[in-house]
């Protein structure tokens, strides 16, 4: 068993979260999440406020342990925040910007609130606004990372908002990750990618596929993201990472082009995601492709997790005499 103070907080049994997936989330992913003791997410990107409802209900009757709802300020949609929390969720996480008053509302109605963070000014940012969990997410990570690396972030948010948890998120997918994120000072840590490559994930069997055969490298970030995606906050660049494609190889080589393509591009990206391929041009992966190897049932990587990571902590320790 790995018990830390973040699993009372959240009513969860190991301290790992399926970070969200923005639109490729799926109610039966999350619920499997939950239902191993860890924090399942539902993804609200690009979903309608009806489909976020459907969401929560779904994984409601999947399981009654916690989950999480997760909102990105780059795109946010007001209504289906509202919606979500009409429902009474016990968790709603935030990210890609300052959640302003979304903490008191969340708070208004009984829930916990988690905010993901790229650079400590926004960790510290985020502890006054009153969040009860941060998540610092490094540039290794799948989806939207910084520009700092996890080794020199992780305690730097941890001493930055004392006493808050922080969970570490981005190049975990085994125990010894787990193990090195608690070691910083950690609480806990948040998963994408590993979870992604799961029996479980709603996305398409070739995406899990390439997770599998990639090295680290071949895991890029869209240098031209901020012509096509809502752009970052002054002094919080992100940009999201994926295996590359040959629509990402082209348009980081034409970056300069790309502003004056930004419609184009995104109407193309748009297309994509409505026809079920966007992953064929941007499959959002991290760097602990090169690490994951095998599709797994949730439970297995769950269980593979907590047990790997209690090994590895106690062979530290040993080792250190
Ligand atoms: C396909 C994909 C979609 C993502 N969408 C979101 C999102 O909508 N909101 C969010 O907060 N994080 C999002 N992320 C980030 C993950 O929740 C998680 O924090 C990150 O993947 C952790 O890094 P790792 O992939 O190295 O484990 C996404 C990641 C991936 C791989």
């Amino acid at each position: 068993m790995l018990t830390t103070p973040i699993c009372e907080l959240l009513g969860i049994e190991a301290p790992i979260v399926q970070g969200s997936f923005g639109p490729w989330s799926t109610p039966e992913l999350v619920a499997a999440v939950s239902e191993a003791g860890a924090l399942g997410t539902i993804g609200t990107g690009l979903q309608s406020p009806g489909a976020v409802t459907a969401a929560i209900r779904r994984v409601r009757e999947l399981t009654s342990r916690p989950f999480a709802v997760n909102f990105t300020a780059r795109p946010f949609t007001e209504e289906s925040f509202q919606a979500t929390l009409d429902d009474s969720p016990g968790i709603v996480s935030f990210a890609l910007g300052d959640p302003g008053d979304l903490v008191v509302r969340a708070h208004d109605v009984g829930a916990r609130f988690v905010q993901q963070v790229h650079p400590v000014e926004q960790a510290v940012r985020a502890a006054e606004s009153g969040a009860d969990v941060i998540v610092a997410q490094w540039m290794e990570a799948g989806g939207f990372g910084g520009t700092v690396a996890g080794l020199a972030l992780v305690p730097q948010v941890v001493d930055a908002v004392a006493p808050l948890p922080v969970l570490a998120a981005g190049g975990i997918a085994d125990g010894r990750g787990v193990a090195a994120a608690l070691v910083l000072g950690a609480a806990g840590v948040q998963l994408g990618t590993r979870f992604l490559a799961s029996v479980e994930a709603g996305v398409d069997l070739n995406w899990k596929k390439r997770i599998v055969d990639a090295a680290s490298e071949d895991a890029i970030r869209i240098e031209f993201a901020e012509t096509v995606f809502p752009p970052s906050p002054p002094g919080w660049a992100t940009a999201p990472r994926v295996l590359d494609t040959p629509f990402v190889d082209e348009w980081n080589r034409r970056r300069d082009d790309a502003p004056e393509r930004a419609d184009d591009l995104r109407d193309e990206l748009m297309a994509a995601l409505r026809e079920e391929r966007a992953h064929e041009l941007v499959p959002f992966t991290g760097q602990t492709a090169g690490l994951i190897d095998e599709i797994l049932p949730v439970a297995e990587i769950v269980r593979g997790l907590v047990t790997e990571a209690g090994a590895a902590l106690r062979a530290a320790s040993m080792r250190a005499g």
